[in-house]
């Protein structure tokens, strides 16, 4: 079903989006900043806190970044080429950005999936052409990857693997398009960079841009406080698989965010900014709350990795009706 490979049109590190696309990938990043100074998180009037919104990516996350690079990599390395197929176990939004961007450039796409992922995932990678191969749900996400390994081991000439958590394009996507349009859009004010962590990607690459520009910088990262969390996308390290391009000691800190307080944070930020986002974004509010609640003075800007409406039928919003008793009591 899909058609010719096409080349990737642009190099996508121009700092504005085109006012016409030849292709659905040349409209990847160039995300704006939402101010959210008004939420009142900050102790001092002279601290502001920004949010970039990556739901505005034409997949709808952050990964939009992180799937190009590595697609175009593959390309310009020739290990992505006509007849092969890219094959990747997340059902997440690297699948759906994947999905997406091999239907644009016209190469098909397969993704390993635990077959118990919602509906809304499912659709939404189908929708953009994308086979679904499904691993046992009991065995979550280890059972997808380790069915991923044994189908590029039986046919490994059939496939390109672009393996996020390893591959530098990952963080070279935010070196060169996320931290470049945060340092433009702040006119070099930005001070504190906070970031979740998944694959480390977006804070490893756009923190180093930022740090070149300006070793004072701080970058922080919001990571689940716990190895059970519920905050969908994240990894709690000291308990997890760390990912090889994840360098700890090249942050200034780690904030540890409680899954509620991430959740809580959400539905505040709906209900009083009209901005629904996922529960990453909520732990991105929720480390950015502690260092606007110590700081005098200073530029916040924080990554909101995707919307919500991707987990609306999710654990995040079975809690919605108690914090909405709770605050209209309040
Ligand atoms: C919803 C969501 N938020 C945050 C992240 C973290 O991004 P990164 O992998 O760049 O650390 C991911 C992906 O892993 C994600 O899917």
């Amino acid at each position: 079903m899909t058609a010719a490979p096409r080349a990737a049109t642009s190099s996508a590190s121009h700092l504005e989006l085109p006012d016409r696309a030849a292709s659905i990938v040349d409209l990847v990043g160039h995300t704006p900043l939402l101010d959210v100074t008004a939420l009142g998180l900050a102790r001092s009037p002279r601290v502001r806190l920004y949010a970039k919104l990556e739901g505005f990516n034409p997949g709808g996350s952050v990964k939009d970044r992180a799937a190009l690079w590595m697609v175009r990599d593959g390309l310009k390395t020739g290990k992505l080429h006509p007849g092969k197929t890219i094959l990747d176990s997340t059902s997440g939004n690297t699948g759906i950005a994947l999905a997406m961007i091999g239907a644009a450039l016209g190469y098909p796409v397969t993704l390993v999936a635990p077959d118990n992922v919602s509906r809304e995932r499912k659709r939404a990678m189908t929708a953009f052409g994308a086979e679904l191969i499904f691993s046992s749900g009991m065995e979550g996400s280890d059972g997808a990857i380790l069915l991923c390994r044994k189908l590029l081991a039986e046919t490994p000439e059939r496939f390109f693997k672009p393996d996020q958590y390893a591959n530098p394009m990952n963080p070279q996507a935010h070196y060169e398009s996320t931290g470049p349009e945060i340092w433009e859009a702040t006119g070099g004010r930005v001070t504190h960079f906070v970031a979740s962590i998944g694959t480390g990607g977006t804070i490893m690459g756009t923190g180093r841009y930022l740090k070149e520009r300006n070793p004072a910088i701080q970058v922080v990262a919001a990571e689940p406080d716990d190895a059970l969390h519920g905050l969908e996308g994240l990894k709690h390290m000291a308990s997890s698989i760390v990912p090889p391009i994840y360098h700890e000691e090249r942050l200034d800190r780690k904030v540890p965010v409680p899954t509620d307080a991430a959740y809580d944070l959400v539905y505040e930020l709906g209900a009083r900014s009209g901005v629904v986002v996922g529960q990453s974004s909520g732990a991105a509010l929720c480390a950015s709350r502690t260092l606007a609640r110590e700081l005098d003075d200073g530029v916040i800007v924080m990554i909101f990795p995707d919307f919500g409406d991707r987990y609306l039928s999710t654990n995040l919003w079975t809690g919605w009706s108690e914090w909405l008793k709770r605050h209209r009591r309040a």
